[in-house]
């Protein structure tokens, strides 16, 4: 292939900066020429999109957000709109296209794959809610974010003897309330994947209180809940001093942590290896620490895993 592109999609990530560079200076070195299309599927119906040259990646790697910016584009999901896009890949002779988003946007990858347009997709999400990678870029990022966040808020609860429920993003995925949870030692870990029962949890923090431990927090997943009514449920249970916290759209901003940027250079690298090889139809991730690819409708066909092993091994942890 002579000319690419490449798209981010759906919510964004702190990390795509960091795939869009490793896209663009591995194609560069393949003497491949790289188009960058704007918001998403949005530009490529709609032909927004202009060269993305080495030099004006310099520097971007740190920086969280995406310099081709991030949609999430419906009209991607009708024929005449898949068929648009088919049309301004062929009028600017791309014959291979990288999307970095979420497993919606790979549904588009797959469209295009199959009407003769090789993609490959990027797993380019906060929520780890992808199956066939075990991390996502941006996970850790997001997830060292909320563990901070949630160290901050520890303190001023410990002040004033309050209890908080943070509720940390995820869609209907509990990976990113359950590792910061865990990294930041939350007394409670409300998740979509585990049943749980807001009367027992009001019953142990009342023994906590009984044992003198006034502070607790309450690490909960925005796929389980929102925080201020279970705030107030456990308020009106308990009679304690009850915060919420949304933590929200800090979670996908900020520099990328060194794991994350490292991650999506690896896998910015396999995308532009494949398509140089004239392959599309793939994912690309990464599997027991090796990168991997998949052929994309068996790894959309996958089933997400939750760690129940490490939420047990938490639970055992903090029930003493
Ligand atoms: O998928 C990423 C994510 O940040 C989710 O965690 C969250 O539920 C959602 O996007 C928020 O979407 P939006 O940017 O449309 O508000």
């Amino acid at each position: 292939m002579k000319k690419i592109a490449v798209l981010t999609s759906g919510g964004d990530t702190p990390v795509m900066n960091a795939a869009i560079y490793s896209v663009v200076r591995m194609a560069k070195s393949k003497k491949m020429d790289v188009m960058g299309i704007i918001r998403g599927y949005s530009g490529l119906i709609n032909g927004d999109l202009a060269e993305l040259l080495p030099e004006q990646v310099e520097y971007i790697s740190n920086q969280g957000g995406t310099i081709l910016k991030s949609a999430r584009c419906l009209e991607m999901l009708t024929d005449e709109g898949k068929q648009k896009a088919v049309q301004t890949l062929k009028d600017f002779g791309i014959e291979g296209l990288i999307v970095i988003g979420g497993d919606g946007s790979f549904k588009g990858a797959r469209a295009l794959t199959h009407m003769g347009v090789p993609a490959i997709g990027l797993p380019g999400t906060i929520d780890n809610d992808i199956a066939y990678t075990d991390y996502t870029l941006g996970f850790d990022t997001a997830v060292n974010t909320a563990a901070q966040e949630i160290a901050k808020i520890r303190t001023t609860m410990l002040s004033h003897d309050r209890i908080c429920v943070v509720e940390i993003m995820g869609r209907h995925c509990g990976d990113m309330a359950l590792h910061a949870g865990v990294a930041a030692e939350a007394d409670f870990i409300i998740v979509p994947e585990v049943e749980f029962d807001l009367d027992q949890i009001c019953e142990e923090i009342m023994a906590r209180t009984a044992r003198g431990r006034e502070t607790s927090i309450i690490a909960l997943s925005e796929g389980a809940g929102n925080s201020q009514e279970v705030a107030e449920y456990i308020k009106e249970k308990t009679g304690r001093d009850m915060k919420h916290v949304v933590l929200g759209y800090t979670q996908r901003g900020g520099e990328p942590t060194v794991f994350d940027r490292i991650l999506a250079m690896k896998t910015g690298a396999r995308a532009v290896e494949l398509l140089a090889r004239g392959i599309g139809g793939r994912v690309v991730g990464v599997r027991n620490n090796e990168i991997i690819d998949d052929d994309i409708d068996e790894a959309l066909a996958m089933q997400l895993k939750f760690n129940y092993k490490l939420y047990e091994q938490y639970q055992a942890m903090t029930n003493y």
